[in-house]
């Protein structure tokens, strides 16, 4: 799994799951323009990567919550690097407890216009490069798109429409020669919780470990495991996988409808 002289751009990678995707691909030779909106963090994981493997990094400081950001994040990216092989669509955020009486509607735009408006856009912009380049797409999805569970609402809708929209352009862009895949964590360590409450890092360890006893495997899962999935489904040898949503998550999903709660349930 080389992906010496790729370029691939990873959306998100200031943080958690972004970031160990960047340090793994940065391993493996890729060349990467990472984005994110943390200009501090983003350097930090820049210059880890290029300690890494000495890959050419560009850091692209853009709010993927806005059209101006998509643009900026497509565009240099191929003024930079001039190609484009794999597009990693990994920036997302959540809500805190959803439900629907709430008030109003700013919860229900925020997560559609990053989860899911950005993603459409930033594809849209980008697939003619992975066309010429006969590259791939991987989108970082969640169990929470085919687990219903009370409280994450707009959250989850976003993420199933994040997998229909991963199954739809596989399908657009198969005779094109671009595969596009999912990857669909459960619960898995990174800041993602934490920006949606007010824990210490105690209290999040503490989460953590509680949500993690409702996991088959019986623990949280690293961002490093998910990055593992998302390297395998981005690697030139998964060359017949394309319209998957795959989960890494610990058997979360096995464990049906009902047991997503333990994702929301204790995030007060
Ligand atoms: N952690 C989990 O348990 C879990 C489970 C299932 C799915 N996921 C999915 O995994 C993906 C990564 O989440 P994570 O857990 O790594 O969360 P995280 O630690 O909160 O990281 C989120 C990343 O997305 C970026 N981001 C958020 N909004 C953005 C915006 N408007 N413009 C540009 N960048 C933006 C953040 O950048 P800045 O910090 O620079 O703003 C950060 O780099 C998300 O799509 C999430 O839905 C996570």
């Amino acid at each position: 799994m080389d992906f010496a002289d790729q370029v691939v751009l990873v959306t998100g990678a200031s943080a958690g799951i972004g970031e160990a995707i960047a340090e793994l691909l940065a391993g493996r030779g890729a060349r990467l323009a990472l984005s994110g909106r943390n200009q501090d963090n983003l350097k930090k994981v820049g210059e880890k990567c290029r300690a890494l493997r000495g890959s050419d990094v560009l850091e692209i400081v853009a709010d993927l919550a806005t059209d101006e950001g998509v643009e900026k994040t497509a565009k240099d990216t191929i003024d930079h690097f001039g190609r484009l092989d794999v597009l990693i669509n990994n920036a997302g955020v959540g809500a805190r407890t959803c439900l629907l009486h709430d008030p109003d509607m700013s919860a229900f735009d925020r997560v559609f216009r990053t989860n899911v408006r950005a993603v459409y856009q930033l594809t849209r912009l980008l697939a003619p490069r992975l066309v010429e380049t006969r590259g791939n797409i991987v989108n970082i999805s969640s169990v929470s798109g085919s687990m219903p569970s009370v409280g994450s609402l707009p959250y989850s809708m976003t993420k199933a429409a994040l997998d229909q929209f991963t199954r739809c352009i596989a399908l657009e862009l198969a005779p094109l020669g671009v595969r596009v895949n999912a990857i669909s964590p459960g619960i898995t360590r990174s800041t993602f919780v934490q920006r949606l409450t007010d824990y210490t890092p105690e209290q999040y360890a503490a989460w953590l470990a509680e949500a993690g006893r409702g996991v088959p495997l019986g623990r949280a899962a690293e961002a490093r495991e998910v990055a593992a999935l998302v390297a395998a489904a981005a690697a030139r040898g998964a060359s017949s996988l394309t319209g998957a949503v795959i989960p890494v998550d610990g058997g979360l999903s096995l464990a049906g409808a009902g047991r997503s709660d333990i994702m929301t349930r204790q995030m007060k």
